[in-house]
């Protein structure tokens, strides 16, 4: 083989750059949002089958719409155990195990002074933003482990380090114990 055709792409290597997820399934949370729609559309573009996982119903049928048949909508209210097991059920109903979870759904904190603070705020944020990518390991370790294996990206933020209820929430997610607890090092959380 010439240099030329090492640096020149081919049509398979073109095809395997460019779908690098086909045969994968991706569920991620807080789909409908920013980043994760972002998320979605990069992974279907990839050949993912995506499941958009979300509490804005409308709009997240219209996004799996425009994606198309790869596609999958499912409610899901993170902070709901059951909404977790009722999703990861559609999702292995319609594509098979899943390969990939990204915990992305998130509440961002009022800001306000610290007592000027809300008890129901401080519990909302950690909640969604801490106990849902929580339940969301928890549920879906064992489809991961149907697919032999996989990968769970937790968003986390540079502002962990920043600011009170948010922070508080963002800073556990961005810690790596995470990744221990799923091995199955810990039996409880
Ligand atoms: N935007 C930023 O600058 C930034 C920076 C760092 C980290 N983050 C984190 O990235 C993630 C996405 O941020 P974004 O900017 O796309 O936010 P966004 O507000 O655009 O999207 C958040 C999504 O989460 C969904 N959501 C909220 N509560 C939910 C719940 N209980 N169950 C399921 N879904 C729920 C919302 O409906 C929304 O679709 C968040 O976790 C956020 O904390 C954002």
């Amino acid at each position: 083989m010439s240099n030329q055709e090492n640096i020149v792409p081919t049509a398979s290597s073109i095809e395997r750059a460019t779908r690098r997820f086909a045969g994968k399934t991706v569920l991620i949370s807080g789909g409908t949002g920013g980043q994760g729609a972002a998320h979605l559309r990069a992974f279907a573009a990839e050949g993912a089958n995506v499941v958009i996982g979300d509490l804005r119903d409308d709009a997240g049928k219209a996004l799996a719409a425009e994606i198309g048949d790869q596609a999958l909508y499912t409610h899901l209210d993170v902070t709901s155990e059951d909404d977790w097991a009722a999703a990861i059920a559609a999702t292995e109903e319609r594509f098979g195990p899943l390969a990939i979870l990204v915990n992305n759904a998130g509440i961002p904190s009022p800001a306000v002074l610290i007592e000027n603070g809300e008890l129901t705020t401080w519990q909302r944020i950690l909640d969604v933003n801490l106990t849902g990518a929580y339940l969301g390991i928890r549920a879906a370790a064992p489809s991961l482990r149907r697919n032999g294996g996989g990968a769970i990206v937790n968003i986390a933020s540079m502002a962990a380090d920043v600011g009170i209820a948010y922070a508080c929430s963002r800073a556990p997610v961005a810690s790596r114990k995470r990744n221990s607890m799923v091995r199955g090092r810990h039996a409880s959380p």
